[in-house]
């Protein structure tokens, strides 16, 4: 994929520090960046998508599993995306969720959760409603749902991996 000079493709071997870097730089703090890298310690990523302007990596998406009353039903977290702070509103951080979703929907998974800004993730197709049917240990105004296709559970009790209790 590629869109006004940005490549998206899924992160590779050695591109740890660089997504580590970019979420730094996104939340000015390195929680985001310890979350990522002990989601993937724990082989709970479903899809790290970057953004890559030439060799550099400007945008990080981080999908990882979740459970659903304790089975895989392919619904996954989105958990954190982050753009460097220097190429933000330029279009990348919409190209990387768009984009991580047509790959996700194409590999089966069926629901996505997001805990955020609704006047963000809205433009993506997340909604406050549809997460209503289910518990999450975040539930609130912030939490928002996205169903990816026909198979995605109707309800149910959400468990984060266990890298989002170690960060609380
Ligand atoms: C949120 C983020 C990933 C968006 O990436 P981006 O490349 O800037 O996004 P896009 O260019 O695709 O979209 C920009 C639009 O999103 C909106 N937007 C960006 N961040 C927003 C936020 N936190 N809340 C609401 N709207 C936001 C703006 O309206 C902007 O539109 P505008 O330029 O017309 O004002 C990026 O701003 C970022 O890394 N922020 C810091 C980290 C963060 O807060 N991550 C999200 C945690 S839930």
């Amino acid at each position: 994929m590629n869109a006004g000079g940005i490549v998206l493709r899924p992160a590779r071997n050695g591109d740890a520090d660089a997504i580590a870097a970019v979420h730094r730089a996104a939340f000015g703090a390195s929680g985001e960046a310890d979350l990522v890298a002990a989601l993937s310690r724990d082989g709970d990523i479903v899809l790290s998508m970057v953004a890559a302007s030439g060799d550099t990596i400007v945008g990080s998406a981080v999908y990882s599993r979740l459970l659903i009353d304790g089975a895989n039903k392919n619904a996954i977290a989105l958990a954190p995306v982050g753009v460097l702070p220097e190429r933000q509103r330029q279009g990348i951080g919409g190209a990387l969720i768009r984009g991580s979703h047509r790959v996700l929907a194409a590999s089966g998974e069926s629901l996505i959760f997001v805990l955020g800004d609704p006047a963000y993730y809205s433009r993506f197709g997340f909604s406050q409603d549809a997460a209503k049917a289910y518990q999450t240990p975040y539930d609130g105004p912030h939490m928002m749902a996205l169903k990816l296709g026909g198979n995605a559970p109707e309800r149910g009790a959400v468990a984060y991996a266990k890298a989002f209790a170690d960060l609380a």
